[in-house]
Order: structure tokens, then C-alpha cells, then sequence
């Protein structure tokens, strides 16, 4: 009679091992289906955006000149600022992305997950809209790519 009872206690706690491991694999399974931000296109005007393989040059000077206008106010090459720095943001976020952030921000922190978030991270400081038009922020984008 003991023995019987010991018997069903030890298959209860195999039972319930098993359903914990079960229920910490699936747990795990989830976490790591974040998606891509590379993926992401944000929320604006740009749909597309196309590249030349090798960087214009000129165009990148133009953006670089910009850049230094509307934009160093907030935003540094080599560090974080009031906003995030540009160095590397070819391999954080898609070309798209981008631009929409410059051209749409307003729209973009309120209703963009990624945007969203910056805004947090950086204390509530907003992108501002500098008013660019499309060809002026595709050439900041393209001086981005020299970064
Ligand atoms: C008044 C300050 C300010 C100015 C001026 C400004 N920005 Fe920003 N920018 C921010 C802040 C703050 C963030 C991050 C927080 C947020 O999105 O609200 C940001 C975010 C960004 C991002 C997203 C960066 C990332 O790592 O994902 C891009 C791209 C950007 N800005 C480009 C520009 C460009 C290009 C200009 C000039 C045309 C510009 N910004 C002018 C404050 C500014």
C-alpha cells in the first residue's frame, strides 16, 4: 500500500517536471522572435528606397552640407547627443525608415514601435521636423552612408 502511494507521487513529480520544461522552452521560443528592425519601413512618405552600389558622391556632399544645418543642433557623428548619433544607422534601420523618421517625425514617435522607444530612450527630447523636402533627405541619407 505505501509503495503504491509512493509510486503515484514520483510519476505526479516526473508529470510536472515535464510540464515545466515544456512551459520554459515555449517561453523561450517567443523571446527570440523579435522582429528585424531592418524590416521595419516606419510610417511616411517613403515607400522605397534605391541605391547605387558605389556612394554618390556629390549627392552625399550635399547632404553632408544639410546635415550640418538643420541637424548638428541635436545630433553628433561620433556620440550620442540630445538625439541618437548617425554613425552606423545603415546597419540599425532601413534606408525607409530613415527618411520617414526625417520627414515624418511627428507621426512616426506616436504610432512606430522603434520610434516610439527612441523617444523614451532619449527622455522625451522629440526628432524635430525639419521641414526637408524628399531629394534634400535622401541626400542626408546618402552622406549616412559614408558614416
Ligand atoms: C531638436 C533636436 C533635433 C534636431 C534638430 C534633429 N533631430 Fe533627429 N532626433 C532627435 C531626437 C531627440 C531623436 C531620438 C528621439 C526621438 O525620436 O524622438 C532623433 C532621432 C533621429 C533619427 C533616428 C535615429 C536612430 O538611431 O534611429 C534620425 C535618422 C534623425 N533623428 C535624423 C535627423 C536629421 C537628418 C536631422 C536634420 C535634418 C535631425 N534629425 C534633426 C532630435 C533632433
Amino acid at each position: 500500500m505505501k509503495n503504491e502511494i509512493l509510486k503515484y507521487l514520483f510519476i505526479g513529480m516526473i508529470l510536472c517536471i515535464a510540464l515545466l520544461t515544456l512551459n520554459c522552452g515555449g517561453g523561450r521560443k517567443e523571446a527570440t522572435v523579435e522582429p528585424d528592425p531592418m524590416d521595419d519601413k516606419g510610417i511616411g512618405p517613403v515607400s522605397s528606397v534605391e541605391f547605387g552600389s558605389k556612394i554618390d558622391m556629390d549627392l552625399a556632399k550635399k547632404g553632408e552640407e544639410l546635415y550640418g544645418q538643420m541637424c548638428t543642433a541635436c545630433h553628433r557623428q561620433d556620440q550620442d547627443f540630445i538625439g541618437p548619433t548617425p554613425k552606423g544607422i545603415m546597419e540599425r534601420r532601413s534606408p525607409e525608415w530613415i527618411m520617414n523618421m526625417i520627414l515624418n517625425p511627428e507621426e512616426m514617435v506616436q504610432k512606430n514601435k522603434i520610434a516610439k522607444d527612441l523617444l523614451i530612450k532619449y527622455n522625451g527630447a522629440p526628432m524635430a521636423n525639419q521641414d526637408l523636402t524628399e531629394e534634400q533627405a535622401r541626400a542626408v541619407l546618402e552622406y549616412f552612408r559614408t558614416l
